[in-house]
């Protein structure tokens, strides 16, 4: 199907909700744009998406998605420039990603003109609910969920795709102090750690809860197989700067091939830094703390931006690393990160739609 965008039919709401909006104040994830955005999947095919109020769904008990977690989802972010203008940062690799989890998942690609499409449609309809406010954005969801009315075991037949907004300020308002897990796995080779699957989330929760129990915000996954080489940490992919170079496991079946990492990586490059990705093992991390080499350490992904680590504990050792104010790579990455994605830099990567 193509789409004409003036094909998407909107149902627009009679009043918007803007008001209850404080562009000062926003926390992350708790108040929602007017409208939505639906496409459902049936007989074989997308349909006409709709543009409608956001608002509750109805759904079956019997929803094979609530069962069997046919799930997926994007996350993605929206930023106003000095003209008012409205940016999206890199929107066909999200596009991408989330048909790459769809396969994985055993579910029907999304087509680009509907996502596409749908987004601006959408973007244009909620202007007023991207925040011009620094360090804030409309945080965008794109979701795709099994509807198929059937308990048994196989993949649906029906799907929906749908599309909602909500501003956001920070994800993680402080520096972190994450701890590494000695025995809870996230992903294994050959799984499916490197989808954007809802039951990775909702499989990790008890480890990262009884983290927090201890004490920290957050913890640090590792393989499967050892427990020696580090991952990611909670929803971000994880970076370390030692003796100078800047050092990521390399994405994998197990880890997410997160769109901020690669921005990172880039703009890291061009700055003409040293970049390394490779495996990162827990002794190589303890042993250049104790040489006094770890000196930076955080984490990447679109909520949580670049989130800095302040400590990582691992065996009854707290790794307290330098002050954040004098972390040079990570400082100036995303300072630079934030200029482009507000349309204060020059796109030179092609990033900014
Ligand atoms: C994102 O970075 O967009 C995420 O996926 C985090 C989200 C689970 C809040």
């Amino acid at each position: 199907m193509s789409l004409d965008m003036l094909t998407i039919p909107a149902q627009c709401v009679a009043e918007s909700r803007i008001a209850e909006l404080d562009y000062n104040n926003i926390e992350f994830g708790k108040i929602f744009a007017d409208h939505m955005l639906v496409a459902d999947y049936k007989d074989s095919a997308w349909q006409i998406p709709q543009i409608l109020p956001y608002g509750n769904m109805s759904l079956s008990p019997a929803t094979s998605a609530i069962h069997y977690g046919q799930s997926i989802f994007e996350g993605m972010k929206a930023y106003k420039d000095a003209n008012g203008d409205i940016l999206l940062f890199r929107p066909l690799d999200n596009f991408r990603r989330l048909n790459k989890s769809a396969e994985r998942m055993c579910m029907p690609a999304i087509t680009e003109d509907i996502f596409m499409q749908g987004l601006e449609q959408l973007l244009r309809l909620d202007a007023a609910w991207v925040p011009p406010t620094p360090g804030c954005a409309l945080y965008i969801r794109p979701f795709m969920f099994a509807t198929d009315e059937f308990i048994g075991v196989r993949p649906s037949s029906n799907y929906r795709f749908a599309v909602f907004t909500c501003p956001v300020g920070a994800y993680y308002g402080q520096a972190l102090k994450v701890a590494i897990e000695p025995h809870y796995v996230r992903s294994a080779e050959g799984g499916a750690g490197f989808a954007k699957a809802a039951g990775n989330y909702g499989a990790a929760l008890l480890p990262a809860k009884a983290m927090q129990e201890r004490g920290y915000h957050q913890l640090i996954w590792t393989d499967a197989r050892e427990h020696k080489y580090i991952e990611e940490s909670g929803t971000m992919n994880l970076m370390f700067v030692l003796d100078g170079k800047l050092i990521t496991p390399p994405v994998s079946t197990t880890i997410l091939a997160g769109i901020t990492r690669d921005s990172v990586l880039q703009l890291a490059q061009g700055l003409g830094y040293t970049v390394e990705e490779r495996k990162v093992s827990v002794d190589e991390l303890v042993e250049a703390y104790k040489a006094g080499m770890l000196q930076e350490a955080f984490g990447t992904g679109t909520a949580a931006t670049i989130a800095q680590i302040a400590t990582i504990h691992y065996d009854g050792l707290d790794m307290d690393l330098p002050a954040v104010e004098g972390r040079e790579i990570s400082n100036r990455i995303s300072t630079e990160l934030d200029k482009i994605k507000t349309g204060e830099a020059p796109d030179l990567y092609n990033w900014v739609h």
